[in-house]
């Protein structure tokens, strides 16, 4: 790992274990050029990449083509307006409106380390943005100063790598050194220009995650090709709809292999994220904050900053882009220290109770779930004000004496006195129309002058970005929290941003609005963490809307989706896991039929699915049926003993059941190899004369596994052809079995009678 700048060729080499990327600055006039990226390269002259030093068509050798230059080189910090005609990374605007700019070569800076970032947030403050660190690796960051002569701009392109991550964090800053305003209409993170070689000379895949509500993060995979390929989000949040996230990679790369050029953004607002093919067959990717609902008038002296974007290039097909992505965000984005802990396993009433709910029914939850082993109750939406359904009451954060009497201090006292830890849900962002808060300050919610306001689940949203707002908002959940026993805060958000207005904000400084918003969420949380440091705080919008490495930087988990149906959670997951760690991932059982699909689901395989994340339940125990019941404290048990596993190792799928929908099977490995864990979950039946072989991955093929079937009985005949009871031994061998054979050879595993069936299989190597 490390950065060099090779001064006779003017080359920079950013080096990671396995990659390389080598910029160039290229002309008398110094412009920024990406030479190559991809697999490790040598520290070569790579110029001949771009035409060679005696490139003829550089400017200083054909100025009359200069525009034709712009448009086919690999640029790094392609600006607007110049002669590139493909999308650029930056666009500015003078006072008078005119918006060419062109970005080039003045000095670098190599130092060791990762210097944190912080941006102005207004009002004359800054905000720390949520960005990785060196952890107890070491980093290497260099920081690239070109200029725009004509506008007065300096851009600081910085790059940093880590000892032990094949990631380059990328971001930018820019520095108005002029004395007049220049207007920021656009300024991504990252543009990456690539040339088509990466891909065998073959039009590339783009894998992204798309969604709805229910139904976030399903991979969507097509064909580049001429024009561009988009997703974003203009919501204020990461979304359910699109993830800042897209995954370049050669026809036939799949989980197991193939070359992926990844990236996503360190960020929780707009984003814009996508890649395209020029006329002649470079592809350019870019990640950013969107253009859209978005300037920023720069005055002078003023500094703005891109958040940061994660750039990942692996050979290894997604399921190396994932334990990239994962190794990265554990071991340098998230700073809880419940990082690497046991979680508590938690209940959560929203859909056992929904708004119906008082003291005496959490209560009789609680010690029916303390009976089973579950270890916090954690008190959903409806608390507050005079909440009993989703129309009022946001903003009042006051406690609902009928529902809770003796308040929120009687009912953590009464859990603590049980044995069981206490949790709580809020919305601090929003505002109901109908809510005291409201009806005293109508002009704290984000709204547009002369227009009604958007309801949607009728609320609107809070405008956080005045300091006023803010600190009321957090006192609120500050205030709740100092008055009882808290241990874990559920921090949700049910709406998105709409009629982008501020009485904060000045005519010129409007389209700052999305950007603050994001900062005055980041500011809250920090705040929130730094008078809690103990507070287990799990992030949430409307299920998995703002599921991002922004807000991994807060909450070591995020509630996944509100669709807990489990076979729909497959698609669900299995797209999550392919940039989160698993130990991020809100999953929890719940009860069947479910509450959104109307599935009727085996209580084994809801647990089998949801022990692959933060394990909770998310039902009426006390109205289940009893088999189901004296099924908990084992599931627990799993949880607590195969919960490093999935915490801490490295993910690899076996089987995508959105692929071929008879059944879904992924893994954990230790980083040692010594501990593995298995999920299979059959999504189909079939006759019972079937089996499948199913090869395992990531072990190590030199060491012998005992294999232990987990979280089903195995004398239960549901594994079993017509009831025979040893049908299972038949499957795998009774004594220790090497890697060697579970990954090249397989495992057999058994028809389970009925539709769906889990086997969950612990492997441990035997010394
Ligand atoms: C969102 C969350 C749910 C629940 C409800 C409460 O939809 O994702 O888990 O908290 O809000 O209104």
């Amino acid at each position: 790992m490390g950065i060099f700048y090779d001064e006779s060729n003017r080359l920079f080499f950013i080096e990671t274990p396995n990659t390389t990327m080598c910029l160039a600055v290229v002309d008398d006039e110094g412009f920024l050029n990406n030479a190559y990226y991809g697999a490790k390269a040598g520290r070569d002259d790579l110029t001949y990449l771009l035409g060679g030093k005696d490139n003829p068509a550089v400017p200083s050798r054909n100025d009359r083509d200069r525009g034709c230059y712009f448009d086919k080189a690999r640029l790094e910090f392609p600006s607007g307006g110049t002669g590139d005609y493909r999308s650029p990374a930056v666009c500015v605007r003078d006072a008078q409106g005119h918006d060419s700019s062109l970005f080039t070569y003045v000095s670098y800076r190599i130092y060791d380390g990762k210097d944190e970032i912080h941006t102005p947030a207004g009002e004359g403050r800054t905000v720390r943005m949520p960005a990785t660190f060196a952890g107890e690796s070491s980093a290497q960051t260099l920081e690239i100063e070109l200029d725009e002569k004509v506008l007065g701009l300096k851009a600081f392109l910085s790059y940093s790598v880590f000892e032990d991550s094949d990631a380059i964090l990328k971001s930018v800053r820019m520095v108005n050194v002029s004395d007049n305003t220049v207007i920021i209409d656009k300024l991504l993170s990252s543009n990456l220009d690539i040339d088509l070689a990466a891909f065998g000379n073959h039009e590339p895949d783009i894998v992204t995650l798309s969604g709805s509500w229910a139904r976030e993060r399903r991979m969507d995979r097509r064909r580049i090709s001429r024009g561009t390929t988009e997703v974003y989000s203009t919501r204020g949040e990461s979304s359910h709809q699109f993830q800042p996230f897209s995954a370049l990679c050669e026809q036939g790369t799949d989980d197991s292999g193939g070359k992926v050029y990844a990236q996503t953004l360190i960020w929780s607002g707009n984003f814009v994220c996508g890649a395209g093919m020029d006329q002649f067959e470079t592809v350019r990717s870019y990640i950013g904050i969107s253009p859209e609902h978005f300037t920023w008038d720069l005055k002078p002296g003023e500094t703005f900053q891109t958040p940061e974007a994660v750039l990942v290039f692996t050979e290894d097909g997604f399921d190396g882009m994932s334990h990239i992505f994962h190794d990265l965000f554990r071991g340098h984005l998230i700073r809880s220290p419940y990082l690497y802990k046991d979680r508590p396993v938690l209940i959560n009433n929203w859909e056992a109770t929904y708004f119906n709910f008082n003291t005496d029914k959490l209560l009789d939850i609680a010690r029916e779930a303390k009976k089973c082993g579950i270890e916090m109750l954690v008190m959903d939406d409806g608390w507050f004000g005079k909440r009993d359904d989703d129309n009022s009451s946001l903003g009042d954060w006051f406690v609902n004496e009928k529902k809770l009497p003796g308040g929120i201090g009687r009912l953590s006292d009464e859990l603590e006195k049980m044995g069981m830890k206490f949790g709580i849900w809020f919305e601090p962002e929003m505002i109901s129309p109908d809510s005291d808060l409201y009806r005293a300050h109508p002009d704290w919610a984000i709204s547009s002058p002369g227009r009604i306001p958007t309801r949607i689940r009728n609320q609107y949203v809070l405008d956080i970005t005045r300091s006023e707002v803010r600190d009321y908002v957090y006192e609120c959940v500050a205030g709740i929290l100092r008055s009882a026993k808290i241990s874990y805060v559920k921090w949700d958000m049910n709406r998105q941003l709409a009629d982008l207005g501020s009485t904060g904000l000045d005519a010129a400084s409007m389209g700052r609005l999305s950007y603050l918003y994001t900062l005055g969420v980041y500011d809250l949380q920090e705040r929130l963490l730094a008078e809690f440091p103990d507070l287990l705080l799990e992030n949430c919008s409307g299920g998995g809307a703002r599921y991002d490495a922004g807000m991994l930087f807060f909450s070591p988990q995020i509630w996944c989706s509100d669709d807990t149906d489990a076979y729909e959670r497959l698609t669900i997951q299995a797209g999550t896991e392919m940039i989160y760690p698993l130990s991020t991932m809100g999953a929890h059982v719940s009860a069947s039929p479910n509450h959104i699909s109307g599935r009727v689901m085996p209580f084994d395989v809801r647990g089998a699915v949801a022990l692959s994340g933060t394990f909770g339940y998310e039902l009426d125990i006390t109205m289940i049926p009893g088999d189901e019941r004296e099924s908990i404290p084992e599931q627990v048990e799993i949880y607590h003993s195969i919960g490093s596993i999935v915490r801490e190792g490295d993910y690899y799928r076996i089987a995508r059941v959105s692929d071929m929908e008879l059944y879904d099977a992924w893994m954990s490995v230790t980083k040692d190899k010594e501990r593995a864990l298995l999920t299979y979950v059959q999504c189909k039946g079939s006759p019972q004369n079937n089996k499948r072989t199913i090869r395992l991955k990531g072990l190590d093929p030199d060491m012998k596994y005992s294999l232990k079937l987990i979280g089903s009985d195995d004398e239960n005949s549901r594994f079993c052809s017509r009831g025979k009871k040893d049908a299972w031994k038949v499957l795998a061998p009774d004594g220790p079995v090497s890697g060697r054979s579970l990954m090249n050879a397989g495992l057999m595993i058994p028809v389970i009678w009925g539709e769906y069936g889990q086997v969950m299989i612990e492997l441990t190597s035997e010394a």
